[in-house]
């Protein structure tokens, strides 16, 4: 949600922004732009609309400067313009900053500066910093102009509330790069003699060989020999310089035409990864080491919640049904906007799970900072190592599912699921699971690099479906149980990549209400593998194909009566119904992905959208 990187070294800043940008797109890409400072005065170029439409506008110009900052944006004050894209000037035109977050205060702030005398030439919260910044500078009383410009920001930050990731420069300070974050994250990387800002590290890896991700409050002031962070906040202790983790290097195409159908076929790897060394095969068990807690202290564990947004949170569900079978652990599964400002009772018992891709959603980061406040246990399920929720909780699993850069969910949402399975499998060995079925879980979670391989070689079918259904304007998805979860899933990437409206629904709710949207236009998605509720399932489809309602079942091999009542068949491997979550939504992605294309749209940039979801 939005991207901001920044440069200051020894080499051209401008291909290195554009690169950095590239990079970052999925963030946010309604405009973006560029100011770089060629030692006189601080030259901006932005644009609306994709980081192609602003290479296109530099064209043949190269601003010329070895210090630099720029952006993508991802708009939410200020519809997306040319005037509204960042970079934003000061007053006087000598500070230019990017900003990720949102000003709460900006309009009052404006109302000050505007009675001072300032102009506005946009409608964001970001030019209010960046005068607000600019003015403080202009009454600064320092010699120093670095010491008078870092005074000026503190002063300012002091006094906005809401969120922020920034960079700026300034033409009186000509060798600084200064960032600052609170809410939104922001990493330095290290290069040799280089220094670059960016919000995101995937961004940096091809540059950087360390990486500090700045802590919340924290100010960092960067000079060509040197970087220096200071905490705004007395909390913070100090920071750590890290090795840039090689899995986190930018994700190519690897010959996919888009990623997200590149992320949908990774995932065997992506499974694989999740729990590689996390089996004994002896104790047919799972060993989780990154979680810190004690076989007593997970065996105290009365009530779980998990909080996530989006497929973090379907996976969530999938999660609550794995647990509670496996492990009788009640679960409880809530949005993260809703438990931040939800006054649910909580006992010591209970622990909070996390659940994360990028580890930076703003509002699953408040959730976790709401729990901790509570006094509860706060674990994280992400897959961003050094974000904002992983350093905030106190222990965890991580996805190991390398970057995810479709703004679609897919890889993620596999692996989660894995992850929730490794865990229910480990609390229910300490309780009530015997070795025999542990074991069992153990063989199946290892086939299932296979099975995922497999299902995956349906994408030509379902190339054909999604040919066959593409005038459909609406889909109904069914799944009960372990598929619920999988059915919310697969309407959510149905919406967000096709446009198409969608609604996933637990297959018994049909004749409470929806049976009445069923008609010959509306084709029902049915999750029906071979499992606890497949007849209730299949007498679900009948009530539809009565109706007249088309179905497409996704089944399990040699299933021969759902291809008497559904008129499409994708057949997955057998499996246990605790794995089928993983196999079945594989199609549903494929399907999405495939509608998208057929449909004419964006698939990895889909409208309005960006991944990273850093604002409330
Ligand atoms: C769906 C999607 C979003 C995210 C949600 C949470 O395809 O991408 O719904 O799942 O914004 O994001 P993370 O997992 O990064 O917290």
């Amino acid at each position: 949600m939005c991207g901001i990187f920044a440069y200051l070294g020894k080499k051209k800043a401008q291909p290195i922004l554009l690169d950095g940008l590239k990079r970052l797109e999925y963030r946010g890409y309604d405009s973006s732009g560029i100011a770089i400072f060629d030692g006189t005065k601080i030259e901006v170029v932005k644009k609306k609309g994709r980081i192609s439409e602003l290479i296109h506008l530099l064209g043949k110009k190269q601003l010329d400067g070895r210090v630099g900052i720029s952006h993508t944006r991802w708009a939410t004050h200020g519809i997306p313009s040319d005037e509204n894209a960042h970079p934003h000037f000061d007053q006087l035109r000598h500070l230019s900053l990017v900003h990720n977050g949102v000003i709460e205060n900006y309009q009052l702030l404006k109302q000050r500066l505007i009675n001072l005398g300032h102009t506005f030439q946009s409608e964001t919260d970001t030019e209010v910093l960046a005068h607000l910044i600019g003015h403080y500078y202009e009454l600064g009383k320092e010699d120093d102009p670095t010491a008078r410009l870092i005074q000026a920001l503190k002063r300012s930050l002091k006094e906005i509330s809401g969120t922020y990731g920034i960079a700026l420069i300034h033409s009186e300070v000509p060798n600084l790069l200064v960032g600052a974050r609170r809410g939104s994250p922001l990493v330095l990387g290290i290069g040799n003699e280089e220094y670059f800002l960016s919000s995101d590290v995937t961004a940096i890896c091809p540059y950087a060989h360390k990486v500090v991700y700045l802590n919340d409050g924290d100010l960092v002031t960067i000079s060509s020999e040197t970087f220096d962070i200071q905490s705004l906040n007395k909390t913070n202790n100090g920071f750590e310089i890290r090795d840039v983790d090689q899995t986190e290097m930018s994700a190519s195409l690897k010959g996919f035409p888009h990623y997200m159908l590149k992320e949908i076929y990774d995932q065997p790897e992506t499974i694989r990864n999740a729990f590689r060394g996390r089996l004994i095969q002896e104790e047919a068990t799972a060993k989780l080491g990154g979680l810190n807690m004690s076989p007593q202290e997970l065996l105290r564990i009365e009530r779980i919640q998990v909080i996530g947004c989006g497929s973090a949170r379907h996976a969530g569900i999938v999660g609550e049904y794995l647990i509670e079978s496996l492990a009788h652990i009640p679960v409880e599964v809530e949005f993260s906007s809703e438990f931040r400002y939800k006054n649910s009772p909580m006992d010591r018992h209970t622990v909070v799970i996390a659940v994360s891709q990028s580890g930076e959603t703003a509002d699953t980061l408040a959730a976790v900072k709401e729990a901790k406040r509570k006094g509860l246990k706060v674990l994280g399920i992400c897959n961003r190592v050094g974000s904002s929720i992983a350093r905030e909780t106190e222990g965890g699993v991580f996805m190991h599912a390398g970057p995810e850069i479709a703004v679609a969910a897919t890889k993620s949402f596999t692996s989660q699921v894995l992850i929730f399975t490794l865990l229910a499998l480990l609390l229910g060995r300490l309780r009530f699971l015997s070795a025999r079925e542990g074991h069992e879980i153990v063989e199946a979670i290892e086939a299932l690099p296979d099975q995922v391989a497999e299902v995956i070689k349906l994408d030509p079918q379902v190339r054909e479906l999604a040919k066959k259904y593409a005038h459909s304007k609406r889909f109904l998805l069914f799944g009960r149980q372990f598929q619920y979860g999988v059915a919310l899933e697969g309407a959510l990437k149905i919406k967000e990549v096709s446009y198409c409206s969608a609604e996933g629904n637990p297959s018994a709710e049909l004749k409470h209400g929806i049976i009445a949207l069923i008609d010959q236009f509306t084709p029902s998605i049915f999750l029906c593998p071979k499992d606890g509720v497949y007849d209730k399932n299949i007498s679900n489809m009948e009530e539809i194909k009565a109706r007249g309602g088309p179905i497409i079942a996704i089944a399990t091999e040699k299933d021969d009566l759902v291809s008497k009542v559904a008129d499409e068949v994708l057949y997955i491997p057998n499996a246990q119904e605790y794995l089928c979550p993983i196999l079945t939504v594989i199609p549903l992605q494929l399907f999405a992905y495939h509608l998208a294309i057929i449909l004419g749209k964006d698939v990895d940039k889909p409208r309005n959208l960006a991944k990273s979801v850093t604002v409330e």
